[in-house]
């Protein structure tokens, strides 16, 4: 690269609505996240409805304050790119818009990105990619792992076959009369906490890289459930921990025999529930003793936000993918066929 690039990227597949300028790929030059946490909270969830109202209202809030941030303009951008899905359909809507505006005003080429691609290539703000490399992609709505081989290019070998993890962390919050997103409370729970209920793991068949939450998450109702008839009552501490053991055990333990069989250079984890001070701690431990580097993103890069939609825009721009005037929110967005679309051209 002889000058200077810089691409600037639009995520709103969910609650927050983030802008993000990238230079030459890796480089962090502004990021801006406005949440919407607080709006959603008193219904334990987020309201699609209420998602897309506040992203309408933020779009242009969060656009100028990255731009003021940054000190560029929407002239020195090399791209735009936006996440074109999965998510809620209204909200992605919101910042494809967005983005096609900026394109066509200010003529520049447009880059539709992966919600999931973006998670991963978080990592790559922070440390350079070595193939082959696997992911554990672990978020509200999303549990996979991941294989990659090249740049943009994705084979999930395994998924989760009901909850993501994100999801099971939030439900067990609620039956814990915790906030919305309970994640990070289950997390700050358990800390203080000890395993003291042996809930069960579902490890599925011999060698299957596939996982499942909700038989958990029903247990951990109907333990309290039970105990409650019974006149115990368990302190959340320990039901936080004895749940966050569980998920970790069989998050971490799929993650290395992953990483062993398909022997890859690194193993990144990705999405909001990489965001765990549990599950970094066992990954760590269990790392430690093979080859195999494991990237975890800085805290803030982990939730949702722009900035990993511009690293992996930045790769898919000059790899040559280029979005078409008629790209639309796809909150069914498959991230294999993702990386195998085709090269369109806007310019
Ligand atoms: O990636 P993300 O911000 O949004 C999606 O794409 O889904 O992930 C949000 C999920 C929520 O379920 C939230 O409870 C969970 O990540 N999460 C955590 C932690 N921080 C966020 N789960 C466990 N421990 C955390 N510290
Ligand atoms: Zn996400």
């Amino acid at each position: 690269m002889s000058k200077n690039q810089y691409l600037l990227a639009i995520e709103t597949s969910c609650d927050e609505t983030a802008v993000a300028i990238v230079k030459n790929e890796r480089e962090l030059v502004t990021n801006i996240v406005a949440s919407q946490i607080e709006s959603h909270k008193r219904f334990g969830g987020v309201v699609p409805e209420i998602a897309s109202r506040h992203h309408i209202e933020q779009m242009t809030v969060t656009l100028q304050e990255a731009l003021d941030d940054s000190g560029l303009s929407l002239d020195d951008m090399d791209a735009i790119a936006v996440t074109e899905g999965p998510g809620l359909v209204g909200a992605l809507l919101v910042g494809v818009n967005a983005a096609k505006s900026i394109a066509f005003a200010k003529q520049k080429p447009l880059v539709g990105v992966h919600h999931i691609a973006g998670h991963i290539y978080a990592n790559r703000l922070d440390k350079e990619f070595e193939f082959p490399l696997l992911a554990l992609v672990v978020s509200g709505g999303h549990t996979e792992l991941v294989l990659m081989r090249e740049h943009g290019k994705f084979e999930i070998i395994g998924e989760t076959r009901d909850d993501a993890a994100g999801e099971a962390y939030d439900k067990v919050a609620r039956t814990l009369k915790l906030p919305y997103p309970g994640g990070p409370h289950i997390d700050r729970l358990a800390k203080e906490g000890e395993e003291v209920i042996d809930f069960p793991r579902s490890w599925l068949e011999d060698g299957s890289y596939d996982f499942s939450f909700s038989g958990l998450k029903s247990s951990v109702i109907n333990t309290l459930h039970n105990a409650k008839q019974k006149g115990i009552e368990y302190r959340p501490e320990d039901v936080a921990a004895s749940f966050q053991a569980s998920v970790v055990d069989v998050l971490s333990t799929k993650a290395l025999r992953a990483a062993e069989e398909y022997g890859v250079k690194q193993m990144i984890v990705a999405g909001g529930v990489a965001a765990n001070r549990g599950l970094r701690a066992a990954l760590q431990e269990k790392f430690e003793a093979v080859d195999t580097e494991l990237l975890i993103p800085p805290i803030h890069l982990c939730t949702d936000n722009a900035a990993m939609i511009a690293a992996a825009g930045a790769v898919a721009y000059n790899q040559g993918h280029r979005a078409q005037w008629d790209l639309n929110a796809n909150p069914g967005l498959d991230l294999e066929l993702y990386g195998n679309r085709g090269k369109l051209s806007t310019e």
